[in-house]
This record gives C-alpha cells, structure tokens and sequence, in this order.
C-alpha cells in the first residue's frame, strides 16, 4: 500500500487555513451564494500592490529600530450606510493634523496608516446581543451582516463581501486623490482644521504650529529653495489597514507578486489579527504567516511572555524589521504590571517589534444608558503607561493605535468639552465601539508629542 505522506508544515497557500479552526467566522446560511462572492472577488483587480506593501514594511521597519513613530487611527468599523466623500475627507484631515504635531511638536517621521478602505468586520465576544426585549445574534460588521435591530438584519448575507470589496475601492480612489493630488501639501496645513475643531484650545495650538510650517517653508523659499521639485511637501504616504478576520474575504484577494514570486494579500497595505483570533495553530495565523505582507497582532491580558515570543515565531521567523507590529492594549490599570515583562522578552530574543498602544480596547465599559464608552483620561493614562515602560525597559515606543472620527461625536467621556454620562446620546453614531471625536483626536496628538519630547 503506498504511504500518504502528509505535506510539510511550511506548505502555505492562501487556503490552507482552512484546514485549522477559524474562530469568529459568521454562518453563512447558504454556501452557493458564498462560493459565489468568492468567485467574484477572487476575478477583481488587487486595491494594493505588492510594492507599496514592501514600502511599508520599510517605513515600519524605521519604527522598529526608533527612528519613526506609527499613527494607525480610524473607525472601528466602518459603515455601508454613513458613507461619504464628506467623511473620508474629514477622517484624513484629522489624521494629518495629528500626524503633523506629532512631526512637529517631537521631529520625528510619522508612518500614517488609516483604519480604512476594509474595515467592515468585528470580532464579538458573545454571538447574541440584547437590544431592548430583544435577544438578537451580534451585528459583525457590514461586511457580514446588518447593524439593525431585527432578527433578519442579523443573517450574514455573502454579497457583503463583494459590497465592503467596492466600497474600499473607491474609499481608497479618493484616499489617493487627496494624498497625491494637493489637499495633503504642507501649504494646506490650515485647511485640515475643521471649524468645530479650530475655534478649542487644540484647534488654536494647531493653528501655531501651522504658522510655524507657513514661515518655515517662506524661508526656505527665500533661501531659493525650489519648493514645488520637493514631492514630500505635496504629498503623503497614507497606508490602509484592517483586521484580517473574514478569511474568505483575505483569501480571494490574495495574489501573487509577479515580480518577487511571493504572496501578498492584495485588500489592504497592512492586516492585523484581533485578540480573539491570534491562536497560534488557528487559521488567522496560519493565513497571515504566509503573505509578505507587513502584520499585526492585538496583544491583550490573557499573553504571557511565551505566547508572544512563539508569535513572534510564527508571524516574523525571518526576523525583519518592519514585518511584525504588536498592538498592546491592556487597559490603564493593568499596563504598569503587563507591559515591561513583554517587552524585556522580546528584547532578549532579539525580535525586530513596532511596539503600539491601542490604548482604546482595553478601557471601554457600558455606561449607564447602555452605551459602550471610554475615558480619554484612561486613554491618556494608558498612553502614559506605555511610554513609562518602554523607558524603564530601554526599548522604543513605536506608535499608537486609536478609533476616531473627524465629525464632531459625542462617543467618549472627557476631554476638552468634559462629555458627561448624558450627554452621550447627543451625537453617538458608531456602529462598533466609541470614538474620539476631532478635538479628543488632537489633543491626543498633543499630549503623544509631549511625551515622545520627554
Ligand atoms: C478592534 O480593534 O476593533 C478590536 C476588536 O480589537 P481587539 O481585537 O483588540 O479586541
Ligand atoms: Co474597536
């Protein structure tokens, strides 16, 4: 009888996690329509290029070595119905604001990567939610299922997939646009400032700073500088990012790089994988370790220094710079304990880590009318956490991670505008998980700045 040897592990494909448990995958009541939409996506164009996620890599592999910090911010999910060239535009204009302080107000370079163009799937802790009288299954992301609060909402429909495929295509048209095609130059610098933002103390702090770049770059001008051959004055590098949870979705944009032989999943510049997701053996890892990629992992309470170092295996066995991102995001009381031992482990083994707070996930509790919030002072505090143990360790604090929005929301307490408990109903519009709001957002950057100065 011939003998089936079973192939070798390092056997990757952008399906072979399907042979592992996938946690957190919806059920699809019909598998016809699923294998369509897969069809479907597998024969559209990439959103990415292979190149520019090799670009990103490097620029994260700055990070890694201390000399560049990473700003990921975005929506936690983003929506089929609050869609707009309106939002998007608003969105990269607080991103820019705060990119600026922070290169400003520290002299550092700032990797910008949205939360953006792919966003469209959570993760739940429980998979029924109670709306009112209502015991319903979790509303997952649009790009599953929908927010409304009725039983049919709920049933996973696999033409999302190919709408969050559509809808991030043209979020990242205009990303590009406005990036590349002037609204990000340097001389635009007041126009980022909304109104609502520009009439706080942050808006006004910003306004500084853009009188110092207006000046700085009228003496460069006097100097005979030829400002308009600079490309960096007239133009961003802005990178998209998401959690890789669907792994349908991942797998039918995932290509191969005509020039380097190599797999790269082709929905986005940058994929993470959640905290509920990042089993070793399970079938997100199994995914992300094969595409080239630069990766991510959430690292929450439950990793001891063992599991991250073995992630550091499985994702970044090759050990480049730039290829692996941890995400830690522990909450403000747990940071000062949880963080240091981590970090000194990592550092032991010689793992090449951009190192970045979400100091968001970690600090979120319902408040009274049943309204997921945080406190930006939690959010500040766990910020501050994170810089005190990268000191204490030696190592270097590679960047944040945050959910906002550039409209004006009511969704975390504090800040500038002290938002109360009842004034959360007023403009609270997240389908996932409160948001800074603009001026939350920028004072955010502030007070990063100020610690990446100390
Ligand atoms: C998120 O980033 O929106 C999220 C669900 O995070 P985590 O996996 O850390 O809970
Ligand atoms: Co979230």
């Amino acid at each position: 009888m011939a003998v089936v040897t079973p192939p070798p592990p390092s056997a990757w494909t952008p399906d072979s996690w399907r042979s592992r448990d996938a946690a957190q995958q919806p059920r699809w009541p019909d598998d016809g329509e699923l294998k369509r939409a897969h069809a479907q996506l597998t024969g559209l164009p990439p959103l990415v290029f292979a190149g520019e996620a090799r670009h990103l890599t490097r620029a994260l592999g700055e990070a890694a070595h201390g000399s560049a910090f990473v700003l990921q911010a975005g929506d936690c999910a983003e929506s089929f119905t609050e869609f707009s060239a309106d939002g998007i535009r608003d969105k990269l204009k607080i991103i820019l604001q705060m990119a600026v302080v922070l290169t400003y107000g520290a002299g550092v370079p700032v990797v910008k990567v949205g939360r953006i163009a792919g966003q469209f799937a959570k993760p739940r802790s429980s998979p029924t939610e109670q709306v009112g009288d209502l015991v319903l299954d979790s509303f997952r992301g649009h790009m599953v299922n929908d927010d409304l609060p009725e039983p049919g909402a709920r049933i996973p429909e696999p033409a999302r997939l190919v709408t969050a495929y559509q809808q991030s295509v043209s979020t990242l048209n205009l990303l590009r646009a406005f990036t590349k095609g002037g609204f990000a130059d340097l001389s635009q610098v007041h126009a980022w400032n909304q109104q609502f933002v520009a009439s706080s103390t942050e808006g006004r702090r910003f306004e500084d700073i853009a009188e110092g770049i207006d000046s700085a770059l009228r003496f460069m001008a006097a100097c005979g500088i030829d400002l308009r051959s600079e490309n960096t004055l007239h133009q961003v590098d802005f990178w998209t990012s998401h959690e890789a949870l669907i792994l349908d979705y991942e797998e039918a944009l995932t290509r191969r790089d005509s020039l380097t032989g190599d797999w790269y999943d082709c929905s986005a510049h940058m994929l993470w994988v959640g905290e509920r997701t990042r089993q070793l053996e399970g079938a997100h890892c199994e995914f992300l370790s094969g595409i080239h990629n630069p990766v991510g992992s959430k690292v929450g309470l439950s990793a001891t220094a063992d599991d991250v170092i073995a992630l550091c295996e499985r994702l970044n066995p090759d050990r480049i710079a730039g290829r692996l991102t941890l995400i830690t995001r522990f909450g403000v009381d747990a940071i000062d304990a949880t963080l240091p031992p981590l970090l000194r482990a990592v550092q032991e083994e010689s793992h090449p880590v951009v190192w970045i707070c979400d100091p968001m996930h970690g600090n979120t509790f319902t408040a009274e009318g049943g309204r997921k919030t945080r406190r930006f002072d939690d959010i500040i505090g766990e910020l501050q956490g994170f810089f005190r143990a990268h000191r204490e360790v030696g190592t270097w604090p590679g960047g944040v991670h945050v959910e906002l929005t550039g409209d004006d929301v009511t969704e975390c307490l504090g800040g500038v505008e002290d938002i109360v408990e009842g004034q959360l109903h007023q403009r609270y519009t997240t389908t996932c998980d409160p948001r800074l709001n603009g001026r939350q957002s920028l004072d955010l950057a502030f007070r990063v700045a100020e610690l990446l100065r100390s």
